[in-house]
């Protein structure tokens, strides 16, 4: 593989040059939002001075407003892995899209239909779910993980689906210990019982290339600051469903897709930034397969690039890690199974609080997050409730000095 042109990648981030206690500040909060790339900042300056209008008018702002608006769909539809632009539906965030969303599919759901949710899941693609459930009167069962690694109970999974099943709601990625969860293969076992699939990938959607059509699930959610774009949520149904269910909306607002399910004005100017950010991530994969014209093929380059930075930074961290012997990492430790988590490692203190650690980390300019990051099931089954544990959110613009710098802190406080 090229080298990964991580210089070209950090001069894109502004933010990265911050500095903190006399040292470059570390960014392993990535998990809770990555920072963002110039053009992205510059796309959405651009938009309140340049095309600031509402939807459908007849002037150039407008106009220009709109073309920005399609062509966020597409970027979206390619970075989502699907030709249908139609289907990507934008809005505030993802909790709030699927909140939105699960109303309009529970309408669907009868007392006695069962649902489907995980305990390795954010808590946003849990509680909206649990609680449509039961304004419809539907069961709702909840997978567990196997504990020695955070990887999901398949065979639990096949317990509970049945021809009563109607909706299987998981994770591409857990936010809290970095397990990639085989979702391809959730689906066809989902599918093989008539359900439905909801995958949250906004975990995923940093490190990997999304593959709406290779999983086959029937809805995604992600997120643009998550995906080194600014703060607006994306949600991807099959034409077929967003077609035949029925939005909560207002009148007279179009009816055709994707403006059925976009209710309200949107973030306009939030757009052209995620529209900068996929732009940002296609150009990624330039850089090292100059002339890829085609945008799609260009971010699958980048996401080849980025995987590989990311695994060889976390075989690092994982190896850095087993010499500090008052730390235990939760999740996939096993650096030969690098291609089954993303690089977000959360650890404990023998002796230290996760508070504790965080606060040692940030004196010294490495700012991680603590607690239970909103997958409240994990701490809660991981016995780790109410402190949690210590995220260390790695992303393809970490490098290897600032692991070593973080390893170092660490072991000040072995
Ligand atoms: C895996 C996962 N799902 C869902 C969410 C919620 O996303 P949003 O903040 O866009 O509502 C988060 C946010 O941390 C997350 O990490």
């Amino acid at each position: 593989m090229s080298k990964f042109p991580i210089d070209w990648c950090r001069e894109q981030f502004p933010a990265l040059a911050r500095e903190y206690g006399g040292q470059q500040a570390v960014y392993l909060d990535g998990p809770a939002g990555s920072q963002v790339p110039q053009r992205v900042i510059d796309a959405m300056g651009r938009y309140l001075v340049e095309m600031n209008a509402n939807h459908g008018g007849r002037f150039p702002t407008s106009q220009a407003s709109d073309a920005m608006l399609d062509e966020a769909h597409r970027a979206a539809a390619d970075l989502l892995g699907t030709p249908t632009a139609e289907g990507t539906i934008f809005g505030a965030n993802m909790t709030s899209l699927t909140f939105a969303f699960s109303r309009a599919l529970a309408r669907q759901w009868k007392p006695g239909d069962e649902i489907i949710v995980t305990r390795l899941d954010h808590d946003a693609n849990v509680s909206p779910w649990v609680l449509a459930a039961r304004d419809a009167g539907a069961i709702v069962h909840r997978i567990p993980f196997h504990h020695e690694d955070c990887t999901l109970d398949l065979n639990e999974l096949d317990k509970r689906l049945s021809d009563r099943t109607r909706l299987v709601a998981v994770g591409c990625a857990s936010n809290s210990v970095g397990t990639i969860n085989p979702v391809a293969e959730i689906c066809r076992r989902a599918h093989a019982a008539g359900s439905q699939v909801f995958l949250d990938a906004v975990h995923y959607a940093p490190h990997a290339l999304m593959d709406v059509a290779a999983w086959d699930c029937d809805y995604v959610a992600a997120s643009a600051y998550k995906f080194f774009g600014p703060h607006v949520g994306i949600l991807w149904g099959k034409n077929e469903h967003l077609e035949r269910l029925e939005p909560y909306k207002v009148r007279p607002a179009a009816d055709s897709l994707p403006d059925r399910w976009m209710t309200g004005t949107q973030n306009h100017e939030g757009i052209a930034g995620l529209l900068a950010a996929v732009e940002y991530l296609a150009d990624l994969g330039r850089q090292v397969a100059p002339g890829t014209r085609d945008r799609r093929e260009a971010l699958a380059t980048a996401f080849e690039q980025i995987g590989g930075h990311e695994r060889t930074l976390c075989a690092q961290l994982l190896e850095g890690l087993t010499r500090l012997k008052q730390v235990r990492v939760w999740g996939i430790a096993d650096r030969q199974r690098l291609g089954e988590r993303v690089p977000t490692v959360s650890i404990t203190h023998a002796k230290r609080s996760p508070l504790e650690v965080a606060d040692h980390l940030a004196e010294r300019g490495i700012f991680a997050w603590h607690g239970n990051f909103y997958a409240l099931e994990v701490s809660e089954s991981l016995g780790l409730e109410p402190e949690g544990l210590v995220r260390l959110g790695l992303l393809h613009y970490n490098t290897a000095s600032e692991v070593e710098r973080l390893l170092a802190a660490l072991s000040e406080l072995e």
